[in-house]
Order: structure tokens, then sequence, then C-alpha cells
């Protein structure tokens, strides 16, 4: 088994023990498309459409609130929901989501106030905490607005942040703790031993890429960028994210903020595009589309197994890019990453405005596995899977959007649990866990791909043993 420098470096890390987020979280969220007009009906009608749809059994578990469900403190300090919106109160929704066996998270800021100006936890943490273990809450995503200053050294943001991660500790309920502090002070360095994951970045929008002053922090900057911004664009995280590629292990997550997938915006390819980008490098999947109304692309993006089965691979950590040239229009990069069962992610991006043929050498493609690693790898046969190749069609995504008799890719539960699924080794080669096979690549050869503008060829490439045929 190859052991590459990365790997070394996660043994070393300690992570939080609460025993989530062993693969990243996957979810749905009602910010980015409900923001402050959501409500109970809203959380429940996304809730059953992510099990009737199937969302559920592929390991879309968590159901978050966001911002906005709250309507002040009562005269003992404690939060209360908001009656018009809550009116049955969260404790009772935390039961109904728990008994379509989904999990329900709630959002709040290390802050006076919240982003939209709601209470926020700042000094009343173990409170907080307390009353949402009692309602039966499963996951908190903790904002950064309005935190009286107390940042800019990395001990002033853990000190914040820890204060709230030893009082969920505290309620004895596993909860998922969420960090959202844009980045500042590097999350990646503090956030593993207290967080399930940190968002690394100012919050990304749906647009491919762009020109921002809102999201000034650039590239170039790598990792002095310490100017959170917000409306980032996909390609201005991802740029963001490379520098931490190395810090996420199990437990503890690099987060690239929720998909965008479904919220207009994107072009279906720079949606694939997105979605595979997120799984690579291994960031929480929060979907916030409007699930009562979404479409066949939408779903047949989200429903991947090919993908998700990179995401929720118990073994792999991030892809790493391993080189990126200037092109007309963009960028082009090529990732690559180990996953489980000896095999290896490589992924193609095109950020240029034509599409074009890319291609990537073993020797770039093992670059990480060292002297004796690289001996061996590169002078192996691979076979090239391509996940995308047998992506769910229209008609079989719109049968389950109608709630017809639809034949899916895969029954998770037949094969006993998403969780198991993703975990086997070797993954077995069937199109909905592994997508097509689309060629091999002989000793110190080149992968080579069609790769449309804006959008990826994600590849997964499976060691041809010896005695077999080429
Ligand atoms: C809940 O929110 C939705 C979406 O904003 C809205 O259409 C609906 O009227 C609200 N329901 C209640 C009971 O407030
Ligand atoms: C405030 O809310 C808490 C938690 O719901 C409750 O136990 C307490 O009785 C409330 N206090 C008052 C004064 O309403
Ligand atoms: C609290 O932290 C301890 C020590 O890391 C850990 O063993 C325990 O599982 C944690 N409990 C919860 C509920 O997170
Ligand atoms: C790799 O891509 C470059 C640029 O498109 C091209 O010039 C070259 O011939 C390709 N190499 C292989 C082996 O396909
Ligand atoms: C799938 O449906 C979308 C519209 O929802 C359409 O734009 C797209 O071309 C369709 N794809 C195929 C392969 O027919
Ligand atoms: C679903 O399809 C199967 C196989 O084609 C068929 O036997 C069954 O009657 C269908 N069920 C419904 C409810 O249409
Ligand atoms: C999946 O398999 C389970 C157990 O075999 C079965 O009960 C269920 O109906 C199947 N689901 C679908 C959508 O076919």
């Amino acid at each position: 088994m190859r052991v590459t420098p990365l790997l070394l470096a996660i043994g070393l890390a300690s992570a939080l023990e609460n025993g989530l987020a062993r693969t990243p979280q996957m979810g749905w969220n009602t910010w980015n498309s409900f923001a402050c007009d959501m409500n109970e009906t809203v959380v429940l009608q996304a809730a059953e459409k992510i099990v009737s749809l199937g969302f559920k059994d592929l390991g879309y578990h968590y159901v978050v609130m966001d911002d906005c469900w709250s309507a002040g403190r009562n005269s003992s300090g404690y939060l209360i929901p908001d009656p018009d919106k809550f009116p049955n109160g969260v404790a009772d929704l935390a039961d109904k989501i728990h008994d379509m066996g989904l999990k329900l998270g709630i959002y709040s800021s290390a802050g006076t106030l919240t982003c939209a100006r709601y209470a926020g936890s700042l000094g009343y943490e173990e409170k907080d905490a307390a009353l949402w273990a009692s309602w039966g809450i499963d996951y908190l995503k903790y904002d950064n607005c309005y935190n009286q200053g107390e940042e800019g050294t990395p001990k002033l943001s853990y000190d914040r942040y820890n204060t709230m991660g030893k009082a969920l500790n505290a309620t004895g309920r596993p909860i998922l703790y969420s960090l959202c502090n844009w980045g500042v002070d590097g999350p990646w360095n503090f956030a593993p031993t207290i967080g399930n994951s940190w968002r690394m970045s100012g919050d990304l929008i749906n647009v491919w890429d762009r020109e921002n002053v809102n999201c000034p922090c650039s590239e170039t900057e790598g990792l002095d960028c310490k100017t959170p911004g917000y409306q980032c664009s996909v390609m201005n995280v991802l740029n963001k994210a490379v520098y931490y590629a190395s810090k996420p292990y199990a437990g503890a997550w690099n987060d690239l903020d929720m998909l965008e997938v479904g919220n207009g915006g994107l072009t279906d390819t720079e949606a694939v595009a997105h979605f595979s980008l997120w799984a690579a490098l291994k960031s929480p999947l929060l979907m916030t589309n409007v699930m009562t109304t979404i479409d066949a692309p939408t779903l047949s993006i989200l429903q991947n197994t090919a993908v998700l089965a990179v995401s929720q691979d118990p073994e792999s950590s991030s892809a790493v890019r391993i080189w990126r040239y200037y092109v007309d229009g963009g960028q082009i990069q090529m990732y690559s990453g180990s996953l489980s069962g000896g095999d290896q992610l490589v992924l193609l991006l095109n950020g240029g405005s034509t599409a074009r043929k890319m291609n990537a050498t073993l020797t770039d493609i093992f670059w990480g596995d060292g002297a004796e690693g690289t001996a061996s790898e590169i002078q192996s046969s691979w076979d090239v899977y391509d996940l995308w190749a047998d992506r769910m069609s229209n008609a079989t995504a719109n049968a389950i959007i109608e709630g017809g008799n639809a034949t899916r890719p895969i029954n998770m539960t037949a094969l006993g649990g998403y969780e198991k699924v993703y975990a086997q080794e070797p993954l077995p080669t069937s199109k909905a866990l592994m997508g097509s096979k689309i060629g091999s690549v002989k000793a110190r050869g080149t992968v080579t791909a069609h790769v449309e503008a804006h959008g990826v060829a994600m590849l997964r490439l499976r060691e041809v043993k010896s005695n077999d045929e080429l």
C-alpha cells in the first residue's frame, strides 16, 4: 500500500472525538434558496423530498435550518423559536425529522447577533447548546457575525469557537460542529481539534468565475489570504482551497461552502464541475436547491453515486492540485488523489473558454508517492473509468421526481446501506459506483480526456494486475 506524505501527516493529527463526520457530512440547508423566508413547512417539505427522491439513501442525512429561526431570548436567557415560523416548536420538528430517519441541524453565530441580526450565542454558549441538545438537535452551523472584534489572531478565534465546542460536548449529545468563520485566522490550523468542519473562505455564490471586489482574496495571496470576502465564485473558492488540501482528515473537513447546484447561475457543465470538485476536495456536501421543484439535471448531478463514492470514501483524503496553466479565458488544472483499494482519482478541470483535449502523465498523477511509489505506479498499467459516463438520464430522473416507477441506478438499502457501499474495497466496477471504462493507460503513459469549457473530466484509475489483458 502506498503511503503518501499527506497520509503521514494525517496520522499525527488529533480530531474532535465526537464520532461524527468520519466522511464529509452530506445534507441540505435552507439558506441559499429561502434565506429568512424559512419555517417549519419549508424544512419538512424539503425533508420529505430528501426521503422520497432517494437522497437520504445516498447519504444526504442532515437537514439544516439556517439563520432566522429564533425570536430572541426569554427572561431566563434561553432562545425562543419564532412562534409564527415554528408553531409547534423545534423539538417537535426534530422528532418529525428523526422519524423520517434524518437529522436536524440548527444555526447560530459566535457573536452577539447572527448575520441576519437575530440573537447570537456569544456569552450564551452553555445555555444554547443545552437547549439545542434538549430539542434533539444533531448539527450546529456556527457563523462569525457580530463577534465583538474577538478575532485577528488564531487564539482569539480559537477561544471563541472552542467555547461553543466545549458547550456542545458538555451536553453529552453528539452534535456535528460546523464552524463558519470564513477562513479568518486560518481555521484549517486551529479548528480540526474543536470542530468537524470549517469554512475556509467567504460565502460562495452561484457564479463560475469573475473578478469580484467583494472577494478580492486572490489565489496569488495564497496562504496569507486573510480577507474573508463574500460572493466568491466557484473558481475563486477553489483557488483558495487548494492551498489547504493537506489539512482535512476524517472528522475534520475543509468546508468550501454549500452547493449551488440547481440554483441557476451555473450552466449544467459548470454545476457538474462544481459538484465534482467539492467531492474531490472532500468538502461537506450540503444541497441548497428548492427540493419541491427540483429538475432532472439537478437530481442527476446530486445523485451521481460514482462521485459520491469519492467524497464518502473512508480512506481517501482531499485531492491535491498537481498543475495549472493559464489558457484563453481562464486556467486548466489537474488534480490527483489516492482512493481506497489502490485506486487513483484524476480530475482534469478546463476553466478555459473552449473545449479541449487535456492529458495527465502517470508521473504527474503519482507525483506524491515518493521515489518508491513512483517507481511502481508509473510502471503499472491502469484502467480509466469516467465517473460521469453513466450519469442518470433525464427520463429516469423525471420518473423519480414524478414518483413513478423509476429503475434507480443503485439500491443502497439492498446493498447494506450507503456507508457500507461506499466503503467497499475494491469498489465494484458497477456503472453506479465507477461509471464506465473509457480506456487504459500503459506504464509511463498519459491519460487523455476531452473536457468541455468550464467543465471537468473526473476519472478513476484502477491498476491492471500483471496477468490481466490490457
Ligand atoms: C413558510 O415559508 C414559505 C416559503 O417562504 C411560505 O410560502 C409559506 O407561506 C410559509 N408558511 C408559513 C406557515 O408561514
Ligand atoms: C425560557 O426557556 C427555557 C427553555 O425553553 C425554559 O426552560 C424556561 O422556563 C423559560 N423561562 C421563562 C422565564 O420563560
Ligand atoms: C466529548 O469529548 C470527549 C473527549 O474528547 C469525547 O471522548 C466524547 O465522546 C465527547 N462527547 C460528545 C458528546 O461529543
Ligand atoms: C497533451 O495535451 C497537449 C495540449 O493539448 C498536446 O499538445 C499533447 O499532444 C497531448 N499529449 C498527449 C500524449 O496526448
Ligand atoms: C435534460 O433536460 C434538460 C432540461 O431540464 C435539458 O436542458 C437537457 O438537454 C436534457 N438532457 C438530455 C441529455 O436530453
Ligand atoms: C413498475 O414496473 C414493474 C416492472 O416493469 C411492473 O411490474 C410494475 O407493475 C410497475 N409498478 C407500477 C406501480 O407501475
Ligand atoms: C431497495 O431494496 C430494499 C430492500 O431490498 C427494498 O425494500 C426497496 O423497495 C428497494 N427500493 C427501491 C427504490 O427499489
